[in-house]
């Protein structure tokens, strides 16, 4: 299908990183007009030197966790002329981002609170403020809606074995906040249902990002479709969710995790 986003304008937080920059990359390929965001740093510089040569991309440095930055973005993109109808909360701190280049992975019983709580900061309050705001700034203005992103861990455990002898683990934080979105979207899909907005919650699987052979194997085996996904694979449902044939949908978890939930 071809031009599925035409007439969609679409505002990404963390848009830099794996699956954001693919999303990026696929958006402006089906005709959307894509307003990326994400803390400055190398992620950022890659997007922009990627697509900022492109009229129908955007640029903005935003750190979800900032109030005072979170509260100013919409008045700032709309100042520029764009009037966002798709806004996706997909900023997060993973597990990689958490560890830092170089840092051993804390056991729960070693989880500082201030790690805990950076990671509810960004990826709980971070996706309430930028849903505040679009509250404020869009919903009831013009149809649009918002697409919260969750996980595989949100409402399964994960297997801990998996990541034995692993330089990354799962941890505790992540699948509380990501467990803690589709609350979030459940709450908000009734409450804007009458000003013309939808909510949704995206939980993709273990995606594909240079993974050892045997981290690949062993997570392989829990899922139904035997491997991880590429990041297009989780971009093919993101679109979908992101276009107007998603309007009758509300208030809904979708899983693209290859079956891992399905078991
Ligand atoms: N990759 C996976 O296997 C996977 C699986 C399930 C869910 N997810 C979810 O998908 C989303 C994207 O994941 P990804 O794999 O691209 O992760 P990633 O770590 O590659 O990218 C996350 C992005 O969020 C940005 N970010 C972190 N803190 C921020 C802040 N305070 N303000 C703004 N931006 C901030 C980072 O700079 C980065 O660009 C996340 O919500 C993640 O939890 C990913």
């Amino acid at each position: 299908m071809t031009n599925q986003l035409t007439g969609r304008t679409i505002f990404i937080t963390g848009s830099g990183g794996v699956l954001g920059s693919t999303y990026v990359r696929r958006m402006l390929a089906e005709g959307a007009r894509v307003i990326a965001s994400d803390l400055p740093g190398t992620r950022a510089d890659a997007l922009q030197a990627a697509h900022g040569e492109n009229p129908d991309f955007r640029f903005y440095d935003l750190d979800v966790g900032d109030e005072d930055q979170v509260t100013g973005i919409f008045a700032r993109i709309l100042a520029d002329g764009w009037q966002p109808n798709v806004v996706l909360n997909n900023a997060a701190i993973t597990g990689e981002l958490l560890m830092g280049a170089g840092k051993p992975f804390p056991s729960f019983a070693d989880t500082s609170v201030s790690d805990w709580e950076r990671t509810l900061r960004t990826n709980l309050t971070g996706a309430f403020m930028i849903a505040r705001q679009m509250d404020r700034d869009i919903v009831g203005n013009w149809p649009c809606s918002l697409i919260n992103v969750a996980s595989m861990y949100a409402l399964n455990g994960p297997h801990h074995q998996i990541y034995e002898g692993m330089p990354f683990k799962s941890f505790s934080a992540y699948s509380t906040t990501k467990a803690g979105i589709h609350g979030l979207t459940l709450w908000l899909a009734g409450y804007w249902a009458k000003r013309g907005a939808t909510v949704n919650t995206i939980a993709p699987g273990a995606v594909f990002n240079n993974h050892s052979e045997e981290f690949q194997r062993r997570v392989g085996e829990l899922i139904m479709a035997g491997r991880m996904a590429a990041p297009d694979e989780i971009a093919d449902a993101m679109l979908f969710l992101c276009s107007a044939q998603a309007g009758y949908m509300t208030g809904q978890l979708v899983n693209v995790d290859g079956g891992f939930s399905g078991w």
